[in-house]
């Protein structure tokens, strides 16, 4: 039995505050600021340069990605930290499409994050140029052979599966409605298509089981600041299966990927297995932070999250379209359909959300119309949920909103 106020107690959260934007970014796990502070003076502060190897930060993003693959359903072994998720896209993905010369095709949707998209069509252009000026990357493409981004809509990506698809580059959880691709349906049409996949783990990782290795997926990219709580900017993760994992080739490279990093190589050999898809020094500090936060995982069953994420999200919706029923739900209605978040649409969302915030309910607002609200069991409560409903109702029926400085649309929304 996961004891779910034993979680929360693990949070810094502050008075007043109902949190429902931890799918954007996670809150402050209490052990981090210490951790961190601990690391700084006792290992930076002493060790100096020591510490990449008597600390252990030269191994820490495996370590760490140790960590993260159970929560993921990957292998041991099969995870490595570092960067950030977009740049995770991109060695995923470059790795990818060289393991398919002969296919032509990246497949994804019109509700994928817009980064991924944009790094594929540049690495589209990039191989394409790169054709056009005979670089040769040591892969056999036939010269007229360009690759072609090609992007449908979400509940068409199961049917536009063919021979054609070099890779599929799907995110699990879509960040503006929460609708929730099924992983091993699309990757069992995907390998019988001979077609790899990639998974943005995003909205996933921490959100609801996820079986990578169950659902024999080849490579997959998550960010560790939303539902893991690794704090703003927080590195991210990449799973290759293992199968591929010595023959994946990154366009990405760096020399802590190299096979032999201090032997100051001027060629790449890649390192075996995950170690490759390492670019440069680690963020030690952030990671830090993250192995404090990981630690709060210890014995949370993530069946009992997703049941506990349900019943919140359920008691969530409820509320609000007791007292709102013309509030259009962005989000499927059957939960096994989501994610851990809940979205609803109106012209002013922005207001809203900003006049919600005011009164203590953090959510956040996606362009154009989108109002998400994120349920995240480890610190969040049922009564919570329901206040937050309540004080989401009054502020609508009242168009509390509706003032000037609701209006102001800050950088980040
Ligand atoms: C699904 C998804 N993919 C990619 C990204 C980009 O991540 P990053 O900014 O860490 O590169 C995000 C950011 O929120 C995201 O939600």
């Amino acid at each position: 039995m996961t004891d779910f106020s034993q979680t929360r107690a693990a949070f810094d959260l502050p008075e007043g505050v109902i949190y429902l934007d931890g799918n954007s970014l996670g809150p402050l796990p209490r052990s981090a600021a210490e951790r961190v502070a601990r690391m700084m003076t006792q290992e930076w502060g002493r060790l100096l340069i020591r510490g990449w190897n008597e600390a252990g930060w030269y191994v820490q993003p495996r370590r760490v990605g140790d960590r993260i693959a159970p929560l993921i359903g990957a292998e041991p072994g099969s995870v490595v930290m570092g960067d950030t998720l977009s740049v995770k896209v991109f060695q995923a993905l470059s790795a990818a499409v060289e393991m398919r010369p002969e296919r032509r095709v990246i497949l994804s949707d019109s509700g994928n994050f817009p980064s991924d998209l944009y790094v594929a069509q540049e690495l589209v252009a990039a191989l394409d140029r790169g054709a056009d000026r005979g670089v040769d990357r040591g892969v056999d493409r036939e010269p007229d052979l360009g690759l072609e981004l090609r992007i449908v809509a979400p509940e068409e990506v199961e049917a536009a599966i063919d021979d054609s698809i070099a890779v599929t580059l799907l995110t699990e959880v879509d960040y503006r409605t929460g609708r929730l691709h099924d992983m091993a349906a699309l990757t069992a049409r995907a390998h019988a298509a001979g077609a790899l996949t990639i998974w943005d783990l995003a909205h996933s990782a921490g959100a609801l089981p996820v079986r990578l290795a169950e659902a024999g997926a080849d490579f997959a990219v998550g960010c560790t600041y939303k539902y893991l709580n690794g704090g703003p900017g927080a590195p991210a993760f990449i799973y290759v299966d293992p199968r591929h994992a010595d023959a994946a080739r990154p366009a990405l490279a760096g020399w802590m990927g190299h096979a032999a990093p201090f032997a100051f190589d001027p060629h790449w050999t890649p390192a075996s297995g995950i170690e490759r898809m390492r670019v440069g020094t680690p963020p030690v500090l952030a990671l830090t932070a993250l192995e404090a936060a990981l630690d709060i995982w210890e014995g949370v069953s993530l069946d009992a999250l997703r049941q506990e994420s349900i019943r919140l999200s359920e008691a969530f919706i409820a509320a609000v379209a007791a007292r709102l029923p013309g509030l259009p739900l962005a989000s499927p209605r059957e939960p096994e359909r989501r994610g851990s978040q809940v979205s609803f649409r109106h012209p002013d969302a922005y207001a809203i959300v900003q006049a919600l915030i005011a009164r203590g309910v953090i959510g956040d607002f996606r362009a154009p119309d989108i109002m998400r609200f994120g349920f995240t069991p480890l610190y969040l409560t049922l009564v919570e949920t329901e206040k937050a409903a309540d004080l989401l109702a009054d502020v609508v029926l009242t168009e509390a909103w509706n003032q000037p400085e609701y209006r102001i649309r800050a950088q980040v929304t």
